[in-house]
Parts: C-alpha cells; structure tokens; sequence
C-alpha cells in the first residue's frame, strides 16, 4: 500500500494512503508558499501542532467543509469547538490517540502556542504518526532536544524536522536532530516561506549525507515523496 508524503508549502504537510488522509498545520490560503488552496483539499483528519497562525491557518474552514476530524492538545480543540467544528480529539503531551488510520502520539516540542486571538493554546507538541506499519515523526515548531532519542529509540522511518532557524531550530541543530532521532530518511521544513526563515536545505543535507546513516529528502513545496 503506497504511504504518499506532499509537501504543501511551511510546516504543512500531507500524509495520505488509499484510505485516509491527514494534513498536517494546513496553513494555505495565507502562504506564500502553499501549491494548493483549501477548497483542493479533503482530508478526513486535520493535525493541529499548536496555536500559532502559520500552524492553526485554515482549519476551521477545512474541518467545517469536509467533516474532517481535528487531532490537537485540549486547549486548541476546545477553541476549533467554540468556532463550530464538530469533530475534534483534544489530547495533550505523551497520550496516544487511534483513529481509523492508526495511532498518533502528541509529543513534546519546545516551543510558544498562542491561539490569533491571544486564546491560551495550551502546549505546542510535535507528532508521532503510526500508519500502515511505519512510523512517522514532524518535530514541528522546537528547539532541539534531547529526548529526541527517546522518539527515535523504536525505529522511525521519516522524520520531518524544521531547520528555519529564527522561530525553530536552524541547519546546525536540525543536524543534531537526525543524530538523535536516527530516522531511516529525514525531511526538512518550516523554511523558504519568508525572508527570515530563508535557508539553503542543501547545506543541512550534505551535513546530513556526511554525518549521519539517515537519507535526506529536499522536497520543494507541491512536491511528493513515497514512504519506502
Ligand atoms: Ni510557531
Ligand atoms: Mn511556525
């Protein structure tokens, strides 16, 4: 069964199968970067990282059009709730959550997480993913660290990492991740979308490639990549 990943532009991104499809931080209408609009896109589950407005971007609209359920920590989804979302699983860090796609995990990221309106948006996490027998990490908005070992110590196949620097970790520390995190291949994000996050992936990958036994993966946004 092919697991497709696609990158939408920013840290958004697709994860999809035959059977199901998950967006992840669908933040479109307002990138500069985004290959799709809203209306283009009909997932059956929407994962919200944390409250920032690059993050939260248009899932409200998304999840109200499609039915879509919306994976987030309590906070975010108790607000997606107020703004008439009607399916929504709140969880919070190192809780696991199984779906008709298979499991995700919401774990620690080191990060902010205010809602656009100034709500509290609880504590921003990354992503777990398991789906059709492989696991799946998005580091999301963080600095780096060390319990980056701990997700990686039962095997991961993808890890998507920012290397934006300004807002998250950069090149040097997005290195460091794939050290701890020892995935099969890595991907980076949350870069490009603006001048202050403007960065070469090219730079991180070679480090990657020298340094590390992970494959690196430079998408460009739009572009696919099949999970081996
Ligand atoms: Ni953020
Ligand atoms: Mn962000």
């Amino acid at each position: 069964m092919p697991l497709e990943i696609r990158w939408l532009g920013h840290a958004c991104w697709s994860v999809r199968n035959d059977k199901h499809w998950l967006i992840i931080d669908p933040f479109l209408s307002d990138s500069p970067t985004a290959p799709v609009k809203p209306a283009d896109v009909s997932p059956d589950f929407l994962l919200v990282s944390h409250g920032h407005g690059d993050h939260v971007g248009d899932t409200a609209a998304i999840a109200k059009r499609t039915g879509a359920t919306v994976i987030s920590n309590y906070e975010i989804c108790t607000w997606f709730s107020k703004q008439g979302v009607q399916k929504t699983v709140g969880g919070n860090l190192g809780g696991w959550q199984h779906h008709a796609f298979g499991s995700v995990q919401l774990t620690i990221a080191f990060h902010s997480s205010q809602l656009p309106d100034g709500a509290d948006g609880g504590n921003p996490s990354g992503f777990l993913i398991r789906i059709d027998g492989r696991s799946l990490y998005f580091a999301c908005d963080t600095a780096l660290f060390s319990d980056m070992q701990l997700i990686g110590a039962k095997g991961l196949d993808l890890a998507v990492l920012p290397i934006g620097d300004l807002f998250t970790m950069g090149i040097d520390d997005g290195v460091d991740a794939v050290k701890f995190l020892k995935p099969k291949h890595a991907i980076p994000s949350h870069f490009g979308t603006w001048p202050p996050i403007e960065q070469d992936p090219q730079k991180w990958a070679t480090r990657v490639k020298a340094e590390t036994s992970t494959a690196p993966v430079v998408l460009k946004p739009g572009e696919t990549w099949m999970v081996p």
